[in-house]
């Protein structure tokens, strides 16, 4: 797979909500070469701080050029990034890691819980275009509240699969978890899930997939320093007691790969 470092000029930031932001930029080579569920490491500054690149899922790829994050403000780096102006200039790597891999001929279920809502949107664009099953196709948004899932929905809605939306405390979409639409909507045996969110969610998506034998694909994060299988900074315990890692086994694995805390 090539990996590219490219400087990236920015050619939009758009904030979506208090804490999450999302920018466009113009990065030919590593948007040309992306697939989805992969991600990018970014250098927030020039100067020595923050020293390491921060990883981001890739939110959007187009093969003109365009890549897009969508991102919490959490910490030192995400600040930095959130003060980026238009025509500013990043320094980033990629496309790395594994992403999903793609069943064309199968119903496929997205769900998304948090920022894990993010990559999706790339997977979601992708599987409109396949169309074999994409009438039997259905995206879950889930988050706490109405901020974590609203600000996506019309990007999501454009791809005309079938789009439900849930909130942990009901101001957006039905009140629960986005794993209890699996529950109460359950899917054919052969619909092949595409996760990406918190931890308990993942493990939770697991247990009902081992139960009812659905394939399962989930996008898992990690603290990272290189990015690159490098530092073994991103490790976690594989199903066979072998440390796999984050950064170029995944962050997207087969469920059954990884062991999960349930
Ligand atoms: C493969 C991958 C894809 C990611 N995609 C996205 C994305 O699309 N959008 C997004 O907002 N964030 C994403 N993240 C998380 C993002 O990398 C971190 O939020 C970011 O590095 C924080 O940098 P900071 O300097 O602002 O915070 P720091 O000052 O480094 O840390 C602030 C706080 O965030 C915690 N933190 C930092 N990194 C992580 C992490 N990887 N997982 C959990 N907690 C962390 C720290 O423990 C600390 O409590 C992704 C992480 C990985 C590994
Ligand atoms: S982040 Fe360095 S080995 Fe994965």
């Amino acid at each position: 797979m090539t990996q590219y470092q490219e400087k990236a000029s920015i050619t939009r930031v758009e904030r979506l909500s208090t804490q999450t932001l999302r920018l466009t930029m113009r990065s030919p080579l590593i948007a040309g070469a992306a697939r989805p569920g992969q991600f990018i490491m970014i250098r927030p500054s020039e100067r020595h701080d923050p020293l390491l690149g921060r990883p981001f899922s890739i939110h959007q790829a187009t093969g003109s050029g365009t890549l897009q994050i969508y991102f919490n403000v959490v910490g030192r780096g995400t600040a930095i990034l959130a003060s980026a102006r238009v025509d500013d200039e990043l320094d980033l790597l990629g496309p790395l890691g594994r992403g999903y891999q793609l069943v064309k001929d199968a119903p496929a279920c997205l769900i998304g819980g948090g920022l894990g809502i993010a990559p999706l949107l790339f997977l979601a664009k992708e599987r409109s275009r396949g169309g074999h099953h994409a009438a039997d196709d259905r995206i879950i948004l889930g988050g706490r509240s109405r901020a974590d899932v609203e600000p996506l929905v019309e990007d999501y809605a454009q791809f005309g699969l079938s789009l439900h939306c849930i909130t942990e405390d009901g101001t957006f979409g039905e009140k629960g978890l986005a794993t209890d639409l699996l529950i109460t909507h359950p899917l054919s045996t052969d619909t092949v899930i595409y996760g990406c969110g918190p931890q308990p969610m993942l493990a939770a998506l697991h247990g009902i997939c081992v139960k009812s034998g659905n394939p399962c694909q989930v996008s898992v994060e990690s603290v990272m320093a290189c990015g690159m299988g490098a530092c073994l900074g991103c490790t976690v315990m594989g199903h066979d007691d072998n440390y796999v890692h984050v950064c170029v086994d995944g962050p997207v694995f087969d469920a059954r790969d990884l062991q999960w805390q349930l």
